[in-house]
């Protein structure tokens, strides 16, 4: 009999991709997921749609994280879990703090709540770089700086941190054994999450597994949730013949992840016996900057006549820089990230071009400007 998995949150973007690739592999896979409306939509465009869009040998059951008669009829039968379920906008996660720390933490704790009853073999859990904080930098004299802290910055001061003689710090590859600095809500989420699953796990016969995500991208993307990722916000705002709105000077690093080798990930973490217990980070490897990906989207979506707005403001909560160290899960899963970003670019292009997206962003940034969480 193949093993069966339940991916909760299933039905998202990173979810469906799973679900394909863990089919391919030969897994039963069973998906719960509460389909919230600011991700999968009421039926209007641009949405993901809901389980519909799913692979159909995925057995797909309706229900929230935080039910727990939900969880433990999701479990049955079930031999490995990923936990996708979880609300992901950093900005929005400062002022809707009790949906964020309810869904994230209080859905961790509930699915822990009834695995004690029903242990699985393995728990997966979707972490994130946010628990790092500012990344790793070099500073001016070759040391390393892992404590730097984002300082409320002065119109006219440069972005970038300066180390202690006031010189500019470069970011240099994080690993997982930097100390996490929580600066946003969504990262304190994100960090309890992965610490209930590798605390609880193995105190009832289970194995858990921390993956601490960098930006995924791809296709199946939510293009109408203004908290999206930044690429799917910069896409269905160029869809709509709008400029993307580039905060900061444009010049923060992230690493951009395409979503199948983010899927690949999380198939070694699932498998992997050196998996049990560990924490991985999973990122490209190679790191650019937010006005470099805004001009190359542009460009393969034939719309670089749209100049980006770059609005000089930065949103509470939000780091510089980090850029992901990936040598561990490398060494030790086998992990190889395969696709390469232009063709991923491009290939997010030519699926944006067949979407409809309603453009929200104005709307999201009123809420966060009335909130005072841009500066
Ligand atoms: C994102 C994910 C988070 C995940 C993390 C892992 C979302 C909503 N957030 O957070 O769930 O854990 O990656 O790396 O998917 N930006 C703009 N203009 C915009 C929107 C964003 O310039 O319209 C900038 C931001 O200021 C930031 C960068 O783009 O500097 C990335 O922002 P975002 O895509 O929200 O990602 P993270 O905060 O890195």
């Amino acid at each position: 009999m193949p093993e069966s998995v339940l991916i909760t949150g299933g039905a998202g973007f990173i979810g469906r991709h799973l679900s394909a690739e863990l089919l391919r592999r030969g897994y039963h896979v069973r998906v719960l997921d509460s389909l919230i409306e600011q991700v999968h939509g009421n039926g209007k465009g641009g949405h993901t749609g809901g389980a519909e869009a799913l692979p159909p040998e995925v057995e797909f059951q309706a229900g929230d994280v935080r039910d727990g008669d939900a969880v433990a009829r999701a479990l049955r039968g079930i031999d490995r879990v990923v936990h996708l379920a979880a609300e992901v906008g950093v900005g929005q996660s400062m002022y809707a703090v009790e949906r964020y720390v309810s869904v994230n933490d209080c859905g961790t704790a509930v699915l822990f709540q009834q695995l004690i009853e029903a242990p699985v073999k393995r728990v997966v859990v979707a972490s994130s770089m946010s628990i790092y904080g500012e990344g790793l930098y070099r500073t001016a004299d070759g040391g390393t700086a892992e404590e730097v802290v984002r300082r409320l910055r002065r119109p006219g001061e440069p972005w970038d941190p300066l180390d202690a003689q006031g010189q500019p710090m470069r970011p240099i590859p994080t690993p997982e054994t930097k100390r996490p600095a929580l600066a946003s809500v969504y990262a304190l989420t994100k960090y309890m999450q992965e610490r209930l699953t590798l605390t609880l796990a193995p105190a009832y016969g289970m194995e858990g597994v921390a993956l601490r995500l960098w930006n995924a991208y791809g296709p199946g993307q939510a293009l109408s949730n203004p908290y999206t990722g930044v690429l799917a916000i910069f896409a269905a705002r160029l869809l709509n013949g709008q400029p993307p709105m580039i905060f900061e000077d444009g010049e923060q690093r992230r690493d951009f992840v395409h979503v199948e080798d983010v899927a690949q990930a999380f198939a070694l973490a699932l498998e992997h016996p050196a998996a049990a217990g560990q924490v991985y980070n999973v990122g490209s490897g190679e790191d650019r900057t937010v006005r470099e990906v805004a001009q190359l989207l542009a460009r393969a979506m034939g719309r670089e006549a749209i100049e980006p707005e770059v609005t000089g403001q930065a949103r509470l909560g939000d780091i510089r820089h980090c850029i992901a160290d990936i040598g561990k899960i490398r060494r030790e899963l086998g992990y190889a990230p395969r696709r390469d970003f232009a063709e991923g670019l491009a290939e997010l292009a030519a699926w944006v071009a067949e979407q409809q997206a309603i453009d929200r962003v104005a709307e999201a940034r009123r809420e966060l400007e009335a909130r005072g969480l841009v500066a």
